[in-house]
């Protein structure tokens, strides 16, 4: 938790002012609207926010997944890596070609999405689409390759791996197939893995064993991951960063402890006082951000929030805030950050939940 004070952290990805737009009969979307990422080897990078804010959009843009109607409107992505040869390379992952972009996709940046089932063929054993990606990019062939598939299996807490080697994805759990869509992700050892809400269409408890794996193979192998979620409960269990993201923008990021015990930005405490937390099952009614997101056909003027922040000061309808240090790895882009701006504390019953959280051995968000 506390990888920010070691000065041997090793950027792997940086993100900035990335803008993508999507043209529609409507108009146009302006889906991510300026977001600065940053991703670190070996560490666990959270996105989290509503539906609809963003936060795959900006997650496909480091996979090169694009629609027809998408415009990159700016923005970077530097991706560092060692290649083949053993030489450092830095490449803008937003402008390269299909080619490269093909070259690096599963050899050194993976992604694992919400439904298992999308992202296997139903018509292929197990085995073959494991060793799909090994044969392209590792070169591997007989003894050698199934025992990689077999490695794989293993890594990803599956039993009877000969078996399931040779079946096919309906033959399995809904949990069985994550986890085969997880070692294929996992197959030519990527520095970065992208889960886009992996456990979403898992039910709970499944869920929970599928979180535990992701911690365990990073822990094992030091891939670092962007972990995306809806769920800011997720995020206390896996995250050594968190960025919270509303509307195409990132509004508020830091360590887990930042984000779930020093909240600054109004968004942030509205996502975490409508968290149901195991320390307050009495309470009788969940807090819910009153109003909904912003329609992004729309021009923001000013905060994309301030229409649904209790707090709002007149400036936010303005001027967009920029973001405020709160210390050197905690961030927020409020306007009650400046120093001018009245002193406005988070919600009581809020620092009252937070207090209880830090005396408790579970951050106890469920
Ligand atoms: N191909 C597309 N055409 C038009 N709008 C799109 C397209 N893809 C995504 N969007 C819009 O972009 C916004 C962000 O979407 P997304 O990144 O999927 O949100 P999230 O993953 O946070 O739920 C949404 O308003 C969504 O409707
Ligand atoms: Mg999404």
């Amino acid at each position: 938790m506390d990888a920010h004070n070691s000065s041997t952290r090793e950027r792997i990805l940086k993100m900035r002012d990335v803008r993508i737009s999507f043209n529609t009969a409507n108009g146009v979307v302006h889906a991510v609207r300026g977001v600065n990422l940053d991703v670190y080897r070996g560490e666990t990078v959270a996105i989290v926010g509503e539906s609809g804010s963003g936060k795959s959009v900006t997650v496909k843009q480091v996979m090169g997944i694009r629609s027809h109607n998408e415009v990159i409107e700016g923005g970077s992505a530097e991706f560092i890596y060692t290649d083949e040869k053993g030489e450092r390379r830095i490449v803008d992952l937003i402008s390269l070609s299909d080619g490269e972009m093909t070259k690096l996709k599963g050899n050194h940046i993976a992604m694992v999405f919400q439904d298992p089932l999308t992202s296997l063929d139903p018509t292929m054993t197990i085995e073959r689409q494991l060793a799909e990606g090994i044969t392209y990019h590792q070169h591997l062939v007989g003894k050698a390759l199934h025992e990689r598939c077999v490695e794989l299996l293993d890594l990803v807490g599956i039993t009877d791996v000969e078996a399931r080697l040779k079946s096919y994805p309906h033959q399995l759990s809904g949990g069985m197939r994550q986890r085969v869509v997880i070692a294929i992700a996992l197959s030519c050892n990527p520095e970065l893995l992208i889960c886009d809400e992996p456990t979403t269409a898992l039910d709970v408890t499944i869920q929970a064993r599928i979180l535990e794996l992701i911690l365990e193979i990073q822990r094992k192998t030091h891939v670092a991951v962007i972990f995306i979620t809806h769920n800011l409960g997720v995020v206390a269990k896996v995250a050594d960063y968190v960025n919270v993201m509303y509307a195409g923008k990132i509004v508020e990021a830091g360590t887990s402890e930042d984000i779930f015990f020093d909240p600054r930005h109004p968004y942030t405490w509205g996502l975490l006082s409508s968290m149901p937390s195991v320390l307050s099952k009495t309470e009788a009614r969940l807090y819910t951000i009153k109003g909904n997101p912003p329609n992004m056909l729309n021009e923001i003027v000013g905060d994309a929030f301030a229409p649904r922040n209790p707090f709002a000061l007149e400036i936010d309808f303005e001027k967009e805030p920029p973001c405020f240090d709160v210390n050197n790895h905690h961030w927020a882009a409020t306007w009650l950050l400046d120093g001018r701006a009245p002193k406005i504390e988070m919600p009581e019953q809020l620092r009252v939940r937070i207090a209880q959280l830090k005396g408790s051995e579970d951050i106890g968000y469920e």
